[in-house]
């Protein structure tokens, strides 16, 4: 479906005048007012538009339970149902309040989070079905962004294995933990595009690409409300931050955030549509500030792209106090103003700052609210409950709970995944000419150095588990014999003594091999985890360089959230992995890793800067009027041609390493791409744009595994489209696969490429195919690839 302009929803220029010439704010209210009657009215409502199968809360039968819960429920009750506390341990600043209790019993609570005993949710949940006047139960929910107790890696770690099945497994065992312990909702995914590695939260998301954000934003759904929500073990979804929160200027998080529409609809709002798509049952409003309108008050993205073009029938909470923010943001100057504009906008639920309770009713009563949009917000919430499940089954079975968690296929899961989300960066030789890793055989003593060699890695807003954790120390000891590993701290992440220091040379010095595991503490990516600095924290780089120039061999594993500028390591150290924060599993995964059980295969999902000030960087950007593709940018300009460029003076434009890259232990070649047809038709690209997604073209390259061990490789297909209304990127990801190899086996490798593939946002702000040329390229990653040309024809 070709989405419908977004001028035909905005005021016209010519009423804009006038509304600003009379200075009328309060015309301007009066038609938001009079829109969302409108909207609310029974005709809107009956004429339910496309909406996804997939979700449970699209499911007619599900209506006439809703309308008749509804017409039980005072205002008071109903106002109740969209308003959400924390009662736990608190994951931001202020809670609300803290009389919970006595207002379950009032109904006035529809949802709490944080709270994770079973015994907790089973006591207030005792007070709304017992005590309250209609017996709705509460929606508990959770940050459970990569497993509840058994712990995965993080989700850009999970990303890198380019792998939506593995998701979608992490996501369902997750979900059946948290179900087992009463927790019914989840936060997440998070499937904001992050495109600068200084915001904390790239950790959380699927990274820089909307294509493989969509992919990995619908395996999270899928995995986390199954096939039913109402199923043993099956969790509500929240595809949050809607939307842009990831462009945060200058990678500061909470941040002001300017995205045109067209790189809104191209770039960010992809991954929701998937999630939506797949049947999400809910979406978070974000706190940034998106061209001049907060997103938790802003109706285009919230009502015309989300309800009127997406048919979204579920339930928008807003995030942490972000209606409670209007206030910062200076769009509202008290409390009333701020519950009335985000609720206007389309914020159903009002997370924490509890400015719906305290004046909702009052702007209803003054009509400033439609009495009918209230109910429709109702509707969202008790879709959801209804949905769950929650009304047969609200208790958690609070014997049964502890049996739900860690089993060990949960485990051995968690293990698989970290294994397959390392991304091997560098692999050269230690002087004998042969690649460093996997370790040779026999490999004798390690000293293993760094602050991160115990940790137990989860970021901020994960719930660490306390279940069987085996470190990388450990897993090293258990592979290597106690007496051949020996352990020393080097330095800690932000402060190191000198004798700690000393101590860890005198011991790499000592040894055969060593093996560095440096980089951030968990709590130094996630939310409120901007860095300005992207290097190695506190005195590691002093202690890397330090141990390098023992001359041993050393293996540096990286452990962060988001990529680190260590442009000395990549030159210096002969083995680099990225190991993020790999989950539970992380040390065996990394052992394993190590000594070649498994052959690396990850991919990475961000581009990976040279320094900090390449940020924000990313692989697929325009390519300006003055590309420096031509260019030599190893050093500074020494002409006028060198100069007037789209450069630096002092640093490269490419990334250390691309989008998609990461290495493995054997060695591949990529055959050209070739194509079904050097030409494809603009009309019928058009019609098929409908939904239609069979192929329209395919492209195929022979990739070889020229090495000498099985791997995985995961291969990439990127478009370029030249000549359109609008300018595109200079590669987009529109394929990928994971193919197989034994030593020496070569594969054709072969993608469908539907119409949307071609489609472009275009200048008359619609999605559509339009004659130009294409350029694709089969390859390892997004710098790489023996392209095949073809053109879109009217
Ligand atoms: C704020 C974060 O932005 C959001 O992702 C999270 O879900 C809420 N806090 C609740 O913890």
């Amino acid at each position: 479906m070709v989405p419908p302009s977004s001028s035909q929803f905005l005021l016209p220029r010519s009423s804009v005048r006038q509304v600003r010439a009379a200075q009328a704010r309060g015309i301007a209210r009066l038609f938001l007012y009079l829109f969302v009657c409108v909207c609310f009215s029974t005709a809107c409502l009956s004429q339910a538009l496309p909406r996804s199968e997939a979700d449970g809360i699209s499911d007619p039968a599900l209506e006439a339970r809703v309308n008749a819960i509804l017409q039980k429920m005072t205002l008071e009750e109903k106002i109740g149902q969209l308003v959400q506390y924390s009662a736990g341990q608190p994951t931001g600043p202020g809670t609300g309040r803290s009389d919970y209790e006595d207002m379950i019993a009032k109904g006035q609570i529809g949802s709490l989070f944080n709270v994770i005993e079973p015994h907790q949710i089973n006591m207030y949940q005792r007070i709304a079905m017992e005590k309250s006047r209609l017996h709705i139960p509460i929606l508990f929910g959770l940050d459970v962004i990569h497993g509840f107790k058994t712990e995965f890696p993080i989700p850009l770690g999970l990303a890198s294995t380019w792998d939506p099945a593995i998701v979608e497994k992490a996501s369902r065992v997750a979900a059946m933990e948290a179900a087992a312990d009463g927790i019914r909702w989840t936060f997440s995914p998070m499937v904001d595009i992050a495109r600068d590695a200084r915001w904390g939260r790239m950790a959380e998301g699927a990274g820089e690409d909307p294509y493989l954000g969509s992919a990995m934003a619908a395996a999270y759904v899928r995995g986390y409300q199954g096939a039913r929500l109402d199923a043993p073990g099956s969790i509500a979804s929240c595809a949050k931050h809607f939307v842009g929160y990831g462009a945060a200027e200058a990678g500061r998080d909470y941040n002001t955030t300017e995205i045109s529409e067209h790189t809104l609809r191209e770039f960010y709002l992809p991954p929701f549509h998937a999630a939506v798509e797949a049947g999400t049952a809910s979406l978070m409003s974000a706190f940034n500030t998106l061209n001049g309108t907060p997103s938790s008050a802003n109706p285009f993205t919230l009502r015309q792209v989300l309800r009127r073009e997406w048919g979204f029938q579920g339930l928008v909470v807003s995030d942490w106090n972000a209606v409670g923010e209007l206030i910062p943001h200076g769009l509202a100057i008290d409390g009333a103003t701020a519950a009335r504009k985000a609720f206007l906008a389309g914020v159903d639920m009002d997370m924490v700052s509890s400015l719906y309770h305290d004046h909702l009713q009052a702007l209803v009563s003054s009509r400033q609210i439609p009495a009918a949009a209230v109910d429709e917000a109702v509707r969202h919430v008790l879709r959801v409950k209804l949905a769950l499940g929650l009304f047969e089954h609200p208790f958690v079975d609070e014997a049964a709970a502890p049996k739900a968690l860690y089993h060990p296929e949960s485990i051995a899961l968690s293990q698989t995944a970290a294994e397959r989300s390392f991304v091997l960066l560098k692999n050269g030789s230690a002087g004998d000419g042969q690649p460093l890793l996997p370790l040779a055989k026999g490999t004798q003593n390690f000293a293993l150095i760094g602050p991160l060699a115990e940790d137990s890695s989860y970021p901020d807003g994960a719930r660490p588990g306390s279940g069987p954790r085996t470190t990388l120390l450990g897993a090293l000891v258990q592979r290597a014999g106690q007496e051949h590993v020996t352990r020393y701290k080097g330095t800690g992440i932000l402060e190191g003594s000198d004798q700690d220091l000393a101590d860890a040379v005198a011991g790499a010095r000592k040894s055969d091999i060593v093996i560095l595991a440096l980089g951030e503490s968990p709590d130094m990516s996630g939310e409120a985890a901007s860095r300005a600095h992207l290097g190695l924290p506190g005195r590691q780089q002093e202690l890397l360089e330090a141990v390098v120039r023992t001359g041993k061999p050393v293996i540096l594993i990286l452990f962060s959230g988001r990529p680190l500028t260590v442009p000395w390591a990549f030159e210096h150290v002969p083995a680099v992995v990225a190991a993020w924060l790999p989950g539970m599993s992380g040390g065996p995964a990394l052992v394993r890793t190590l000594f070649g059980d498994v052959n690396p295969s990850g991919k990475l999902v961000v581009s990976w800067p040279r320094s900090v000030g390449q940020e924000p960087l990313y692989y697929n950007a325009m390519n300006t009027g003055r590309p420096a593709e031509t260019t030599d940018l190893t050093h500074a300009p020494g002409n006028i041609q060198d100069r007037y460029v789209s450069r630096y003076i002092d640093e490269q434009n490419s990334p250390q390493f691309p989008f998609g890259y990461g290495l493995s232990y054997t060695t591949f070649s990529y055959g050209p791409t070739k194509v079904s047809s050097d030409h494809l038709n603009a009309t019928e690209l058009n019609r098929d744009l409908g939904g239609n997604r069979h192929a329209v073209l395919s492209a195929e390259a022979q990739v070889s595994n020229t090495g000498s061990r099985a791997a995985n490789e995961i291969v990439q297909l990127y478009v370029r489209i030249q000549g359109a209304s609008t300018e595109q990127p200079v590669r987009a990801l529109k394929g990928f696969q994971t193919v197989s190899l034994a030593p020496g086996e070569s594969k054709e490798v072969k993608f469908d490429l539907p119409a949307e593939s071609f489609a472009v946002w275009n200048d008359r702000n619609q999605f559509a195919a339009e004659p130009s040329k294409l350029t694709i390229w089969i390859a390892p990653d997004s710098a790489h690839g023996t392209p095949a040309q073809a053109q879109i024809v009217p």
